[in-house]
């Protein structure tokens, strides 16, 4: 990596977390994540969702055949694990490279989350079987039972649920707990061996509870988990800055058009792929930790996942800029907003 005063150099970032949905959706959004990224970790959860090896060879082919002049862009595809997934199919996706990881998404959790897992006695076959082949397992970390408030339900799952499996059922599986939102997050995997790692989000870094809710409601700043107390933010912003290679950049972009987010019920999700490698530089040199910008972004990733790093790079300058493009849907007059429209940011990518 080069630090120069207004520039810094980095290693192509790879996304280890990302929603690019189907259609015309899809054809709208990739190319703002394939503009920076090496590769990235494709979410499952489409209606109906990627359950099968076939699936996920469709899926990705419906991908590849959108990145027009960014063919060096990588997907790397999950299965959605349900209570009735295959521990052959998965193993078989594996080993034909077809699944980089599992999926697991606790029924009702979040978006297109009604086929997940209802019991955790019907994944342990599954679980057991990643385990022994090192296939990794990527968590939606939240308890799902409406009985619990909403604001606990990440620290909720990691003490009732993951520390169990960590320690007792499956201590050898390879766990990446994702967008964590929380310092209960941030301690328990600084607390674990190196088989335990998580991803944080751009927003999660930069928003608390109240630019969501205080002084009027934000829908397009609603996403799960949840954005917590500000104490919560800085616990992550210490923990991504530290160095620390359990952590790196899953930037969980997750595209809803403008009509489902200002809604009687918005769904959750957070669009930010055409700025999250901004933003998080940004959060970085806030930080005072430019330094350790690339092992967050562009290397920690890969060495949990037993890859090679990506060997081109990526530029940024320290320039002020306007976030003022919403996308456009062609079919349907509808739009999506981008994370922080309308604000301005102080780094551009200027050469990738
Ligand atoms: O805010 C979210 N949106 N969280 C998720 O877990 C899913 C995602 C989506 O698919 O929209
Ligand atoms: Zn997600």
């Amino acid at each position: 990596m080069k630090i120069l005063k207004n520039k810094i150099k980095i290693i192509r970032p790879d996304d280890w977390h990302l929603h690019l949905r189907d259609g015309e959706m899809l054809k709208s959004v990739l190319p703002y994540t394939a503009a920076h990224f090496g590769r990235a970790i494709i979410m499952p959860n489409l209606t109906p969702p990627i359950t099968s090896v076939s699936d996920a060879i469709d899926y990705r082919d419906r991908i590849k055949s959108n990145l027009i002049g960014k063919e060096n862009f990588e997907p790397l595809m999950t299965c959605y694990l349900t209570d009735h997934t295959d521990p052959d199919e998965v193993e078989r996706g594996f080993y034909e490279k077809v699944f980089t990881a599992v999926k697991l998404y606790p029924a009702r959790a979040t978006t297109n989350s009604e086929f997940g897992v209802t019991k955790w006695n019907n994944v342990h076959g599954v679980l057991e079987r990643m385990e022994k082949i090192g296939m990794p397992l990527l968590v939606h970390g939240e308890e799902a039972d409406p009985e619990i408030d909403i604001f606990d339900r990440e620290a909720f799952f990691i003490d009732n649920v993951l520390s169990g499996w960590v320690r007792n059922d499956f201590p050898a599986l390879n766990i990446v707990l994702e967008h964590i939102t929380t310092k209960e997050g941030a301690e328990f995997v600084k607390s674990c061996e190196k088989n335990i790692a998580a991803t944080v989000t751009p927003h999660h870094l930069v928003i608390n509870r109240n630019d969501l809710l205080a002084g009027g409601i934000r829908p397009h700043l609603y996403c799960l988990p949840i954005a917590k107390r500000d104490k919560h933010r800085r616990a992550l912003r210490s923990a991504v800055t530290s160095g620390n290679r359990s952590f790196f950049l899953g930037t969980d972009s997750a595209p809803h058009t403008n009509s489902s987010k200002e809604s009687d019920c918005g769904c959750a999700g957070i669009f930010n792929a055409q700025n999250a490698i901004e933003i998080y530089a940004s959060v970085f040199e806030e930080m005072n930790a430019l330094e350790e910008f690339e092992k967050f972004a562009s290397l920690n990733g890969p060495n949990f996942y037993g890859l090679e790093p990506n060997r081109e790079y990526l530029v940024l300058e320290k320039k002020n800029h306007r976030i003022d493009e919403e996308i456009e849907l062609p079919d349907d007059q509808d739009t999506i907003r981008p994370f922080l429209f309308g604000e301005e940011l102080n780094w551009r990518v200027v050469d990738g």
